[in-house]
């Protein structure tokens, strides 16, 4: 490896744990392929402590039983304690036993429902003080306040519309409207949603739909002949991987709320998208799942030069607090919920499948994972 000055010390071992196959494959390969991208960069300009980092990767196949599976294989048998992975909010609490019971830190990389706090995970995506709240008040504002949530069954979608409903009632808004489809659901399963929202016509759609199915909510939207300026689907988890596989044209329009676009303006952007598309490609667009995966790496080399150990005990405090000059701008893992302070940006998509960006905090935002201070006030976001 170029840079290294000693071969002779052992590298560093990370276990990395995205799914390469299955429903939500196509969002957590970009996660991988950010996370390579930091360790190539860490390793190419002489890696930790003169050591490499070497990833030990295995695909979980969007099934947490199988995440949970790989979480101790690679504990147990590879004595690894470092995991950089998960998506989906049941494959994380699938996980969580797993580094609970064996002190593993898991480091993990998507918005999720808040209301959690392991001593053994650092949460990089937002909570949902920084989206969800900001996404309530720009589509009343916008739009109006008759909500109807749809959301993939299980729990971060119904935990996520259980905020949501709440933000909308708090404000004096109603929720008209509330379905579950299976992660696996297809076109046909949501045109009877489809038919629902026709009749009831409500001012905006809040989808918590993820994996390979959003595509099929959105065509069928197309199909239903609805109008996103008119009604549209605010999301927090439909970013520029799941627009480029349903195509800009079923995607234009809607709006999503989020840390990271690709067209945030920031000089460390400009090298993080030039380095992705280098290596991935130059029509992969890079999305704020990759962008988190991306930038936690680098947290945690940061940390891992200082304590040059990778024991969780001796690792995570000095985690809590590192800041970061990250793509979306600068980061900071928060003391109190180990929790990491984002922005929040509110994107809409334009005719090419980016995100143009409407709304954006003027700094970070502190993580609140269990709505204490942000309130479930618009107001007070
Ligand atoms: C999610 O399940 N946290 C996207």
């Amino acid at each position: 490896m170029a840079g290294l000055h000693s071969r002779d010390s052992e590298p560093w071992r990370v276990g990395v744990l995205f799914s390469r196959s299955g429903c939500t494959a196509v969002i957590e390969e970009t996660q991988l392929r950010a996370t390579l991208l930091a360790l190539a960069e860490i390793n190419d300009s002489g890696g930790i402590n003169d050591r490499e980092i070497v990833p030990v990767i295995y695909d979980p196949m969007s099934d947490p039983a199988t995440f949970a599976c790989h979480a101790k294989r690679l504990m147990v048998e590879d004595s690894i304690t470092a995991i950089f992975g998960c998506y989906t909010s049941s494959s994380r609490k699938a996980v969580i036993p797993v580094v609970e019971r064996l002190n593993g830190l898991l480091w993990y990389p998507t918005p999720y429902e808040g209301f959690e706090f392991s001593p053994n995970v650092i949460y990089t995506g937002p909570a949902p003080n920084q989206n969800s709240v900001a996404l309530c008040r720009f589509l009343m504002e916008r739009y109006g306040r008759r909500f109807y949530l749809i959301g993939s069954d299980y729990v971060y979608p119904r935990e996520s519309n259980r905020i949501m409903r709440e933000l909308v009632r708090n404000n004096g808004g109603e929720v008209c409207g509330e379905t579950y489809l299976s992660l696996r659901a297809q076109h046909r399963d949501f045109v009877p949603v489809l038919g629902e929202l026709k009749r009831l016509r409500p001012d905006v759609i809040f989808s918590t739909v993820v994996g390979d199915s959003t595509s099929s909510l959105y065509q069928s939207y197309i199909d239903a002949g609805l109008e996103p300026k008119v009604m549209p689907i605010g999301s927090l988890t439909t970013t520029e991987a799941e627009v480029r596989a349903m195509g800009a044209d079923a995607a234009e329009g809607h709006v999503t709320a989020a840390s990271y676009f690709q067209s945030v303006c920031t000089e460390q952007n400009s090298f993080f998208v030039a380095r992705y598309k280098k290596r991935y490609g130059e029509d992969e667009p890079t999305n704020m799942c990759a962008e988190a995966a991306y930038f936690q790496v680098h947290i945690f080399a940061k940390a891992l030069a200082q304590t040059d150990s990778l024991d969780t005990d001796t690792l995570r405090p000095v985690v809590l607090g590192t800041e970061f000059d990250a793509p979306q701008g600068k980061v900071c893992v928060n003391e109190t919920y180990a929790h990491t302070d984002l922005w929040t940006r509110i994107g809409r998509v334009d005719s090419r499948g980016g995100f143009e960006i409407i709304e954006e905090s003027c700094a970070q935002v502190n993580a609140d994972p269990y709505l204490i201070g942000s309130g479930r006030a618009l107001a007070c976001s």
